[in-house]
């Protein structure tokens, strides 16, 4: 099973927050052949064992989430190769030549209580990885040249980094966190697995695939210029945004144009940001002067386009949070800011004054998304709780209405853009619609078979669509809640029919 698919089986994890965990388990820095030789544990590694591609991220993922600076287990930080050396309480565990000598190694392999992880916090390092740190020591314990001893390693690991290339055909379902309509309104922008995948609406067909080097797109807008804006990230790794172009030239397979959105110029026209772990939502004014984006660092940054792409300016970090923020979205003027946090409530933030004006408590769970009346008069919130709550954003944070009728929780709202209603999707498998004004319940949409994750208006306000757990695609006409086309946004991913129900 390829590495990049996350089992079904870690669907408990997703649901119970859907941005899923920082702790997920998730891809490894690709090595050179040299250190990848075999998962079995009998053969010993190559000769010629480097630090930073082969021990680092051994160590990455087995030491330093007791050994890192923050929490230094035995006064031992291991984050640089420097300090490594350096040791803890007891000085140097390392003895060049020497694994057997060395407790760094033999406190990896021992079976005494004393075992690195120790044995009641974690399970032991596989046999090959331990192999590789004998081998490093043995081979003299040596930094890489070039390799400065003071560069933080969890830094180093990520600038080596390498995305992989999406697979031409997917033997699973891909998970859907993120869709966004083309602005002429005829495609539609989803993001994969390392891309975004461009499918077009009237023939349900794959148009273009961009690669990316994220994981997984967690927010996409639209600048006016026909540029698309993309927050993303690994889970527990990295975290960005970034710019492209997706009209670029590319190469065509099959009908199906492929843009390489990690290496081509062309198509990756700005980088915005870089954090720690995933970002987990975008908003852009319709001016495009304005963007934010916040996630797992819970802070949101806020960038003035106002001079242009080139020029972007990072105005302020707001960090108004107390957890993750899920979820935000800036009134038409760029001056509200209003987000969705893990913390259990909504905020609006005065971007002009670089104040908090409000907390919104009410739903007392965990905030998914958020959305705003354009002219910044009408916040909206929806949660874990299943409701869609209104509230005054310039006032005292003071609950207007709520509604329910989603029958779980409640992961995305938007806002159309040409007429006063809202889109919310759920994990009940629906997506609905209501009166912004009065939050009466419109049509309730069905067609999806999972989790929706996400859904957007397209930019007429015409049509709406959702995006699901399972890779499903439904898009719907706002009118009548017609359905319009249904598919998977799965490259070559052969779709089962459903089973018929047995009764
Ligand atoms: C779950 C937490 C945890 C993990 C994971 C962990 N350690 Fe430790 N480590 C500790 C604690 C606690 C101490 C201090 C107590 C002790 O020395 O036994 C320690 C001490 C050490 C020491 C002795 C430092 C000194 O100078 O006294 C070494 C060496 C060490 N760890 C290496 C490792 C290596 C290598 C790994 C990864 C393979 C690792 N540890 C993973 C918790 C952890």
């Amino acid at each position: 099973m390829p590495r990049w698919f996350r089992s079904r089986t870690a669907r408990a994890v997703a649901c119970a927050l859907l941005f899923s965990a920082s702790q997920t388990a998730s891809a490894q820095p690709e090595k050179k052949p040299q250190g990848n030789k075999t998962e079995s544990a009998a053969e010993a590694p190559a000769k010629g064992v480097s630090f930073i591609i082969d021990v680092a991220p051994v160590l990455k993922e087995n030491c330093f989430a007791c050994h890192d600076a923050k929490k230094k287990s035995g006064k031992y930080d291991m984050t640089t190769y420097e300090k490594i050396r350096a040791g803890g309480v007891n000085g140097d565990p390392v003895v060049p030549g020497k694994p057997d000598l060395s407790e760094f190694h033999a406190l990896i392999v021992t079976t005494e209580q004393r075992r690195m992880p120790p044995r009641d916090k974690g399970e032991a390092v596989p046999k090959d990885k331990a192999a590789i740190v004998a081998q490093w020591i043995k081979e003299g314990a040596k930094l890489d040249a070039g390799l400065d001893p003071k560069a933080d390693l969890v830094k180093e690991l990520r600038v080596r980094w390498k995305p992989p290339v999406p697979p031409k055909a997917y033997p699973f379902a891909i998970i859907v966190n993120a869709i966004t309509f083309t602005p002429d309104n005829k495609h539609l922008v989803v993001g994969g697995h390392h891309e975004l995948t461009v499918w077009d609406i009237a023939t349900g067909k794959l148009a273009t695939r961009i690669y990316t080097r994220a994981e997984r797109a967690y927010g996409l807008a639209f600048f006016p210029d026909g540029k698309l804006a993309v927050a993303g990230g690994r889970p527990g790794q990295e975290g960005d945004v970034r710019v492209y172009d997706i009209n670029a030239k590319g190469k065509s397979e099959d009908g199906v144009t492929i843009l390489d959105g990690v290496n081509d110029k062309a198509v990756l026209i700005k980088h915005l940001f870089d954090v720690e772990d995933s970002v987990l939502c975008l908003a852009v004014t319709p001016d495009g002067k304005t963007l934010a984006a916040g996630g797992c660092d819970r802070a949101v940054r806020v960038f003035d386009l106002s001079e242009g792409l080139d020029k972007a300016k990072l105005t302020q970090t707001v960090e108004n949070h107390a957890d993750w923020v899920l979820g935000c979205a800036l009134s038409a003027d760029g001056k509200f800011l209003l987000t969705a946090g893990r913390d259990k409530t909504a905020k609006v933030w005065d971007v002009k004054g670089k104040e908090s004006v409000v907390t919104f408590p009410e739903h007392q769970n965990i905030v998914y998304g958020v959305a705003v009346k354009a002219d910044g008069s009408a916040g909206f919130s929806v949660g874990a709780d299943k409701q869609l709550r209104t509230w005054k954003p310039n006032g005292e944070g003071k609950q207007v209405k709520n509604a329910g009728g989603h029958g779980d929780d409640v992961f995305k709202i938007v806002a159309n853009p040409k007429q006063p209603l809202l889109a919310t999707s759920s994990a009940d498998k629906t997506v609905r619609l209501w009166n912004m004004d009065t939050l009466a319940a419109g049509k309730s949409l069905a067609g999806l078979t999972d989790y929706v994750y996400t859904v957007a208006f397209s930019p007429d306000g015409e049509l709406v669509a959702g995006g699901s757990y399972d890779g499903g695609i439904a898009v719907w006409k706002v009118k009548d809640g017609a359905l319009v086309k249904a598919f998977n946004a799965s490259p070559g991913f052969a779709t089962k029919e459903p089973e018929p129900k047995k009764k």
